[in-house]
């Protein structure tokens, strides 16, 4: 992706600066290497006792509990999205989630957490098209470069620990996978498996991974406050394929057409990135007449497709029934392509899904949303912030079933 190594700050829905040699904004081999240990490595191959799903069932049971403790009273349930999706990463990165209190991942958040100040403001939306001369400039930005080298400091000390306590025959999460890795190249001079690498690549799956995965909650849950019909009939499909004696697992979702449609319509509607992030050609290329020189910025939209007419009509209503048949199953549209396409298509995608899936039907097999304002003058428009849309700020309660 993106000016070939410079250093971006980015709004992907939170923070937004995408640094070099990670995965988002590296390329060639490079990014070949990062992306497929980590594409085999979220897969879930040859780490720690807990599978992904496992990691995702036990945060949803933690939420669903502090869910239950607001005692219906009527909140921004933002807050409460946002440290449960980065405890997944923290449980795949670090090995462990942690506890919501614990004063180190709050201050890990507070580091990571979108802060529209910063985000919108001027000075950081130039950086991410002049970041040689904004280096030199003040601004809210360079607030945002502090926090980032912050969090570096906060992911070193990690892998530090990692390093002293490490069994190489029983690695317990991503970091240890990845020190494997680097013993294994030991004798590599050009490996691309480094301290460096590692930091900015787990620092590339939190920045990645958080704001997107949880805006999208934030913003579906918005969505079902508007139409309660439709999380009736979400509730009615929980209570018949899963009950409410055990968890939900990702094998539920495929006896769960109408809720697979609502979540597919949740994104399709919300368009999150509409602009995707901006890729360079790599080559003179020629394109519906138009001819586009080597190295020229483009941005693939989203929106055209996700909001095509043919495809969906009425594009700007939500309505599941974009995703059904008229028999009731599930149906699949080549047009759903929230997390991109092509060779650089999201590398957390199957995370992402599994994320929401289980956070949403684990809410819902428990709670009722019930809104502060009448459900009919709810406004579902998205704020229209900086690259990524994202719902106005609203208050909810949870009303145990
Ligand atoms: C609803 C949630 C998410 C959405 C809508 C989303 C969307 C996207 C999009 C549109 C891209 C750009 C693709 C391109 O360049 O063409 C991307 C890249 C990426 N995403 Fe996500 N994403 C989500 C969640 C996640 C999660 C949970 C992770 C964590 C592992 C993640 C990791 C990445 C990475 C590493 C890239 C860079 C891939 C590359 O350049 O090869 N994303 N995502
Ligand atoms: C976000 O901005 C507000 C000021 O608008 C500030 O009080 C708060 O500390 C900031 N948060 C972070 C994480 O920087
Ligand atoms: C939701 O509540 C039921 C009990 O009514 C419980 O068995 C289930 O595990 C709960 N789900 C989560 C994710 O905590
Ligand atoms: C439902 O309809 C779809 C498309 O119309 C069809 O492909 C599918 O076989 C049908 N399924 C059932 C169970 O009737």
């Amino acid at each position: 992706v993106p000016f070939r190594g410079e250093k971006v700050l980015f709004p992907h829905g939170g923070l937004f600066f995408l640094p070099v040699s990670g995965i988002v904004t590296s390329n060639g081999e490079t990014w070949k290497q990062l992306r497929r240990f980590a594409l085999i490595t979220l897969r879930d191959f040859g780490m720690g006792k807990k599978s992904i799903e496992e990691r995702i069932q036990e945060e949803a049971h933690f939420l669903v509990e502090r869910l239950r403790n607001t005692h219906e009273q009527p909140f921004n349930p933002g807050k409460f999205l946002v440290h449960a999706v980065s405890n997944i990463i923290c449980s795949i990165v670090f090995g462990n989630r942690f506890d919501y209190e614990d004063k180190k991942f709050l201050t890990l958040i507070e580091l990571l957490e979108e802060n529209n100040t910063y985000q919108n403001s001027i000075q950081t939306q130039l950086y991410n098209f002049f970041p040689t001369v904004m280096d030199y400039l003040p601004g809210p930005h360079q607030k945002l470069i502090k926090n980032i080298e912050k969090v570096d400091q906060f992911t070193l000390e990690i892998i530090a620990e990692h390093q002293k306590t490490l069994d190489p025959t029983c690695p317990r999460d991503f970091i240890d996978a990845f020190l494997n890795k680097m013993e294994q190249e030991k004798g590599n001079a050009h490996s691309e498996f480094t301290v460096e690498t590692l930091s900015r690549t787990t620092l590339d799956l939190f920045l990645a991974g958080t704001g997107t995965t949880s805006i999208t909650l934030r913003y579906g849950l918005v969505i079902l406050q508007k139409y309660p019909e439709i999380v009736e009939k979400i509730q009615k499909e929980i209570d018949c394929v899963i009950g409410r004696d055990r968890s939900p697992c990702m094998a539920d979702r495929s006896r769960m057409p109408y809720t697979d449609a609502v979540i597919h319509e949740i994104q399709r509607f919300i368009d999150f990135l509409p602009l995707n992030v901006p890729h360079t050609v790599i080559k003179d290329t020629k394109f519906r007449g138009y001819f586009i020189p080597k190295d020229t910025m483009i941005f693939p939209t989203l929106t055209s497709v996700l909001h095509d007419g043919k495809e969906f009509p009425n594009p700007e209503k939500f309505d599941p029934g974009h995703f059904l048949n008229a028999n009731g199953t599930f149906k699949k549209s080549d047009y759903f392509m929230p997390f991109s396409a092509g060779k650089r298509i999201c590398a957390g995608e199957g995370l992402a899904r599994m994320e929401i899936f289980i956070f949403l039907t684990a809410m819902l097999q428990n709670f009722t949303l019930k809104s502060v304002v009448d459900h009919k003058d709810i406004d579902i428009s998205p704020l229209v912030a900086s690259l990524a849309n994202m719902p106005g700020p609203y208050d909810v309660s949870f009303l145990p079933r």
